[in-house]
């Protein structure tokens, strides 16, 4: 058996095309349908209410498109809101990337202490500890809110001496702790991989969640017999949906995507936002 439907996968806003970029490497002959809310993008800094209620409405736009699998791209909608929309997904798998992320550290780290770098968000709900517990409880784990990071990334300053003198502001403290691997557990971290790395010194490994999200994603849909039968699929075959598109969008979706995005249709958040929550005073 398989399945030609797409799978789908949402973020805040480009970031996710990290994830996307791995799952068609690893799958060519998948096609994905994507969203991005660009519109209220970013989501790191906002309150757990309005993130659960942004996926749900995200994740319900991609339940209407026919789709065999749910991506949740974002770190942030990963760590806060992912078993809300479980239990709303009909019968199709929904997977994030936090366990994944958490999985390749237990089994990369030696000395048992890993450190996890993300938005405010995702570190305060302490999902990775959560998840790499789940798996072995001696592991210490140490988290880190890096805000400035996206920005530095959408503005393009990814390997500027900027974005050093933010790494060495925010990671200083995880060398110190003597850790052995860390998680880059926010969809726009790969993107500064280089100045981390230079950063915290190879002796640490980094840990991309992207990449371990997409081997999941292949995993279960072979173990569901939900594989493709096409053998060419990929970004032309794809369909990305933005909710706004602003002018530096093109050039941010490249950054993320490593080469550039075939087409994009315009969402406006009234489509997104079923009536109950229109009233909703987050925008
Ligand atoms: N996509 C988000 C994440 O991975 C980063 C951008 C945002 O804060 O919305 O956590």
């Amino acid at each position: 058996m398989s399945d030609s439907r797409p799978i789908g996968v949402f973020d805040s806003g480009l970031g996710g095309l990290t994830v996307v970029r791995e799952l068609l490497r690893l799958m060519p002959g998948e096609r994905v349908a994507y969203l991005g809310d660009t519109a209220r993008c970013p989501y790191g800094g906002r309150s757990d209410e309005a993130i659960r209620l942004f996926a749900r409405q995200d994740a319900d736009f991609l339940m209407k498109r026919d789709i065999k699998m749910l991506v949740v791209a974002c770190n942030t909608v990963s760590s806060v809101g992912l078993d809300a929309l479980r239990t709303s997904a009909d019968d199709i798998p929904v997977i994030g990337v936090v366990v994944p992320g958490a999985k390749a550290a237990v089994l990369r780290t030696a000395e048992k202490k890993v450190g996890v770098i993300g938005t405010r968000a995702t570190v305060r709900a302490d999902s990775y500890t959560k998840a790499i517990h789940d798996l072995d409880q001696s592991v210490i784990v140490y988290g880190q809110a890096c805000s400035l990071f996206v920005p530095i990334v959408e503005e393009g300053l990814a390997d500027h001496d900027v974005a050093r003198v933010a790494a060495q502001h925010y990671l200083q403290r995880l060398v110190h702790l003597g850790i052995d691997c860390l998680i880059l557990g926010c969809t726009h971290y790969p993107l500064m991989m280089e100045v981390i790395q230079e950063t915290v010194s190879t002796r640490i490994q980094l840990i991309d969640s992207a990449l371990w999200t997409a081997k999941e994603a292949q995993d279960i849909l072979a173990a569901m017999n939900l594989l493709s039968p096409h053998k060419a699929g990929g970004l032309e075959t794809s369909t990305f949906f933005v909710t706004d598109l602003t002018p530096t969008f093109r050039e941010t979706a490249s950054a993320f995507l490593g080469t550039s995005l075939p087409n994009a249709e315009k969402v406006s958040l009234d489509e997104l936002a079923p009536d109950d929550s229109k009233k909703s005073t987050f925008q």
